[in-house]
């Protein structure tokens, strides 16, 4: 089935903790967590400090979205706070082959991520050597943004990359999604799902229920 990965982007961050609590008792499995430098994208997040934090009082499986230039400095903080997942951006790595390394020494799953504009055929060569791709459906570096059409064609074509290919990898997307137009990105193939605006600053017990409402029918 597919799985929801809300954004913590948008959660409350005076009271992060108290966001968190009304995800408990639904079918979440896990987070996302954006982190951003204000040097690969416009907008600064939160750091290492805060995800350890969130570590401590919360079980999650932690999708970790990482939108700063070189991650692969900051492998090890990551692991030590305790990430199960770290996306990078291809465009943020001078060496993006010993980047995916090093996440998997750390004893990370691997993600990879590029932004709208990047072509996609930059990519598929990394599809082998990863746990997931991510298909940004806006542009990185800020919450509440407009869904990006242009994504859905970028969704289907991974999904038969990795049907075709059959790869054990992850199709995530990201960014813009509602539960007013999350059909057609499952039906486009996606397997997860990040959502922030529409899961925080709402009813958030009541949004991520409907979420996997719709996800259950979806599977039937
Ligand atoms: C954007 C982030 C997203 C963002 C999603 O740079 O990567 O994860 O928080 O937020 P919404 O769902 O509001 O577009
Ligand atoms: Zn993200």
């Amino acid at each position: 089935m597919v799985e929801l990965a809300p954004s913590i982007l948008s959660c409350d961050f005076s009271n992060l903790q108290g966001d968190l609590d009304q995800t408990k008792d639904t079918d979440l499995k896990m987070i996302h967590i954006d982190v951003m430098d204000g040097i690969f994208v416009p907008n600064i997040s939160f750091g290492f400090k805060v995800i350890s934090d969130i570590r401590g009082k919360n079980d999650y499986f932690f999708d970790t979205h990482a939108m700063i230039e070189e991650p692969i400095k900051y492998i090890e903080d990551f692991k030590k706070a305790g990430v199960d997942r770290l996306t990078v951006h291809y465009e943020a790595c001078k060496n993006l082959d010993e980047t995916i390394k090093a996440i998997k020494n750390a004893g990370m799953e691997v993600g990879l991520t590029f932004k709208p504009a990047t072509d996609i055929d930059l990519i598929t060569p990394y599809l082998d050597k990863i746990d997931l791709i991510l298909v940004m459906s806006v542009e990185p570096g800020f919450g509440g943004q407009i869904f990006m059409e242009d994504s859905v064609e970028k969704i289907k074509f991974f999904r038969n990359y990795i049907d075709k290919n059959n790869l054990d990898v992850k199709l995530q997307v990201d960014g813009g999604i509602k539960t007013t137009n999350v059909d057609k990105v499952i039906d486009a193939g996606a397997d997860i799902i990040v959502s922030g605006s529409d899961v925080f600053g709402k009813d958030i017990k009541n949004q991520i229920d409907k979420y996997y409402e719709i996800f259950k029918q979806k599977s039937l």
